[in-house]
């Protein structure tokens, strides 16, 4: 269970200052859930979109994967796949701390599916049941990469997903990750990319800003701590419009992108190659 978000209603949020640290990983759950309108939809859906697109043999990215939410939602989705039981799920991240905490979190996962197989394993042996009806064998294993997506070898991948992490990179580096991403798919893989954006009409801007931070006060955050995170992101999280994302994703070699998700300025695509 994750600790309730509360940091700014301390840290004063010194413009430009926000960094997945440890105070931010020991909230993080809870802080983007309250931050992200649909965030606990998107993780699910990015789940069942895995079944589609995820092949026999392949190699899944999570990119950006913090506390491994989406790598655990594929995970939970393909569960069931026989097919699929040689896909490798890699989730990269560059904060020391978020990587730390999710291979710690995994650990504990994998112990209790152990001994949850072996105890269904024990009844059924003591019941005289034959193998078809052999407990599900534990979920896929998880490659946890402490490193830079912008380093990440892309080859063999049927899926990669940007969940809320694109915004977070030098503009000048998006379109040459975007672009390897692409090339390294395999024919009929895909991206899934979820990203606040920008409205470049101003009071389209303004009322969507305003219908946020709405949703952020309903969640139970101060006005104090909205401004102080919003001043803390300034110059962090550089929000592009939906139409710089679809042209790029365009460039970038994808034949078909599809919208699936928007609620306010969070907005989440499906690119196919
Ligand atoms: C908003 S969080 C992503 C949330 C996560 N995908 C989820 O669905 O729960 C952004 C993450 O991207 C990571 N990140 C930012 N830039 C990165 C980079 N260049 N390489 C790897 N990870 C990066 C951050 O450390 C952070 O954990």
């Amino acid at each position: 269970m994750s600790r309730r978000d509360t940091l700014y209603s301390a840290r004063d949020g010194e413009p430009g200052s926000f960094r997945f640290d440890e105070q931010v990983v020991d909230v993080f759950p809870d802080m983007i859930d309250r931050s992200v309108p649909g965030y606990s939809l998107i993780v699910p859906m990015i789940g069942q979109l895995a079944r589609r697109y995820v092949q026999p043999g392949s190699v899944v990215h999570d990119l950006g994967s913090s506390l491994g939410a989406v790598t655990l939602s594929i995970r939970r989705a393909l569960r069931d796949r026989h097919d699929l039981r040689d896909v490798r799920l890699v989730a990269t991240d560059s904060s020391a701390a978020m990587v730390g905490r999710f291979r710690q979190l995994l650990a504990g996962l994998d112990a209790a599916e152990q001994a949850a197989a072996r105890q269904d394993a024990a009844g059924q042996g003591a019941a005289g049941q034959s193998g078809a009806d052999a407990p599900a064998p534990a979920g896929m294993p998880v490659d946890v990469v402490h490193g830079d997506i912008r380093d990440t070898d892309f080859g063999n991948a049927s899926l990669a997903v940007l969940n809320f992490t694109l915004q977070f990179l030098d503009l000048d580096d998006r379109d040459r990750l975007l672009t390897r991403i692409a090339d390294g798919l395999l024919p009929g893989g895909a991206l899934v990319l979820a990203e606040k954006v920008r409205f470049e009409d101003a009071p389209t801007q303004e009322r969507q800003t305003e219908w946020h931070h709405d949703y952020k006060r309903l969640q139970g955050y101060s006005d104090l701590e909205i401004a102080r995170k919003r001043n803390a992101l300034e110059a962090v999280l550089k929000s592009e419009t939906e139409q710089r994302h679809q042209q790029r994703l365009r460039e970038a070699g994808f034949r078909r992108c599809t919208r699936w998700f928007q609620c306010f300025a969070f907005t989440a695509w499906l690119a196919e190659k």
